[in-house]
């Protein structure tokens, strides 16, 4: 008999290595991959393309356009790719001026309401590794298996800051930290489901695991959910 599919719920501060985990797991599992942040993005991104962002940040003007926006994964030879409306935003999501402006996008309730519900129809039928803030807490309060992970704050920032760089995308270490320490801090004080973890959840911090160390401990934690 083949072993019981189950959920599981990756949450932690930006630059933790989430869905380099997550996507390997879902990899070795043969489980579908959805990267939340990559859907706040989206919707970030709208809104700075459609000038939202021009003076103050016109919450009401996203709040009224938000049935226009429809987010969905493909996958093609790069790997899972996001597309905003038709088009392909992978790369545009990723830039520091999303960066910048996604946890403002991120704390509007109804921004939530929409990519919650989108998410959790994502995982119904179980066999998803799903990664982000809310996803033990909010998504799928009963996943069989909740990772909290973490890092030390100087290697969070030199990963993001190498990630940058591989991708050709210009931004100083002093950029990036002040980007990581302002993400997290609205991250968490955000009154509408704040990152925090999960009560049940196993804590992961990879600080000095390489990610083959990291990769072993997550498949032994899924394998010992699903009754293996
Ligand atoms: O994981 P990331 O850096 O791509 O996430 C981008 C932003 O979206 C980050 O500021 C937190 C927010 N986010 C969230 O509020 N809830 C999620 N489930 C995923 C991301």
């Amino acid at each position: 008999m083949s072993p019981a599919k189950i959920n599981i719920a990756i949450d932690g501060y930006s630059s933790c290595g989430k869905s380099t985990l997550a996507k390997q797991l879902a990899k070795k599992l043969h489980y579908i991959y959805v990267d939340t942040g990559a859907m706040y993005r989206s919707v970030a991104l709208f809104a700075l393309d459609n000038g939202f962002f021009e003076s103050d940040f016109d919450k009401e003007k996203l709040i009224n356009s938000l049935n226009q926006i429809t987010i969905r994964f493909e996958r093609n030879e790069n790997g899972l790719q996001t597309i905003l409306n038709g088009e392909n935003v992978e790369e545009s999501i990723r830039s520091m001026r999303v960066s910048e402006r996604v946890s403002e996008v991120a704390a509007i309730p109804e921004v939530r309401k929409k990519l919650v519900s989108q998410q959790q129809e994502m995982g119904k039928e179980k066999g998803v590794v799903m990664d982000g803030r809310d996803i033990g807490t909010v998504v799928f309060p009963d996943a069989e298996l909740k990772i909290f992970m973490t890092a030390s704050p100087s290697v969070r920032a030199q990963r993001r800051y190498d990630e940058l760089k591989a991708n050709g995308k210009e931004a100083s270490m002093e950029e990036v930290k002040k980007n990581l320490e302002h993400r997290d801090y609205i991250d968490t004080h955000r009154s509408s489901d704040p990152l925090k973890q999960a009560d049940d959840a196993l804590v992961l911090d990879n600080t000095d695991l390489t990610p083959d160390e990291q990769l072993q401990k997550a498949l032994d934690w899924s394998r010992e959910r699903m009754g293996e």
